[in-house]
């Protein structure tokens, strides 16, 4: 394996030695002193098009654990904003000598663009609508350390399928690890290929809710609206919305879960996001030993 660009693209043994590994370097986060020598001298480089806070802090994090040069830059304040093409940009980076890349673009298929201009490993952190595979890996861990296995287990996916890259990632890599998805959303907000999807689809939450052992609500992504894909945000919360109500319906050991940044009172109430069933900040924490993991075994044998 030399880049991480989509969840499809890992074996079961592989998405499985990821989930190992972080099992083991998650270990590491609980010393007082965090860092390994692993990545000494090789250079990370975090190249940030779209806003992001917890992505691009978890791998600077994970890649300052494992000991690499970590170079950010973000497309405010960096010669993108004067016209460079990302091929140029990638040209600079490949010139400066980067190990691994780290993108996140709001074009999907940037990030394999990326892989054909660069020699070191890229690192998908967002294309788009297209995938996020950090995230879909960061939450099988986060399932597998609450619940204890993958294999059958009932993930609800719910909300805004359409724009999301976590949704397709979670779908791909859950279903080559054994879970059964069910995305459930609003007609409007399911892509028209969701047929074609590894998965099952349903328009009705209250109906999902009991069969399930993780619900994990999305966040409705209105920066990629340019239309109106439901009547009203109340109408929204009233059918897609999980409130504490809709909670108690829930199997008494089934998590909800949460990518983040989570819009309380829209998709997810507070009282559900501050429960101790949501994993949110589980999550995030996880997140920084899943990508220590994937720079690991991208990074340390080139
Ligand atoms: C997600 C993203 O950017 O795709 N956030 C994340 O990386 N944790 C989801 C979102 O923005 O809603």
């Amino acid at each position: 394996m030399r880049h991480l660009l989509s969840t499809g693209d890992l074996s079961h043994d592989e998405a499985t030695l990821i989930l190992d590994t972080a099992a083991e370097l998650a270990q590491v986060g609980d010393r007082s002193v965090k860092k390994l020598p692993t990545l000494r001298g090789r250079t990370v480089v975090n190249l940030f098009y779209e806003d992001s806070t917890r992505t691009r802090t978890s791998f600077e994090l994970a890649a300052k654990r494992l000991s690499a040069d970590v170079v950010n830059f973000s497309a405010k304040g960096s010669s993108v904003s004067k016209g460079e093409s990302l091929k140029d940009t990638a040209l600079t980076l490949q010139a400066m000598g980067a190990d691994g890349v780290v993108i996140r673009h709001s074009a999907s298929g940037a990030a394999h663009r990326l892989a054909n201009w660069v020699d070191g490993s890229v690192l998908n952190a967002g294309d788009g609508t297209h995938e996020h595979p950090t995230q879909a890996l960061l939450d099988a861990f986060t399932m597998r350390s609450r619940l204890g296995r993958l294999e059958g287990l009932r993930v609800a996916v719910v909300g805004d399928i359409l724009h999301s890259r976590v949704a397709r990632s979670n779908v791909l890599l859950l279903t080559t690890l054994g879970a059964h998805v069910t995305l459930v959303a609003p007609p409007t907000l399911l892509p028209v290929s969701v047929h074609t999807w590894p998965c099952e689809v349903s328009y009705d939450l209250d109906a999902v809710l009991p069969k399930s052992d993780v619900v994990m609500m999305l966040r409705v992504q209105a920066e990629r609206m340019h239309e109106s894909f439901f009547p009203s945000t109340r109408e929204y919360s009233r059918n897609y919305g999980l409130d504490g109500e809709r909670l108690s319906r829930m199997p008494e050991d089934a998590i909800v879960m949460h990518p983040g940044p989570m819009v309380r009172g829209m998709e997810i109430s507070a009282e559900v996001a501050d429960s101790p069933r949501c994993t949110v900040t589980e999550q995030v924490a996880n997140g920084v030993s899943l990508r220590m993991a994937v720079l690991y075994l991208l990074l340390s044998g080139s």
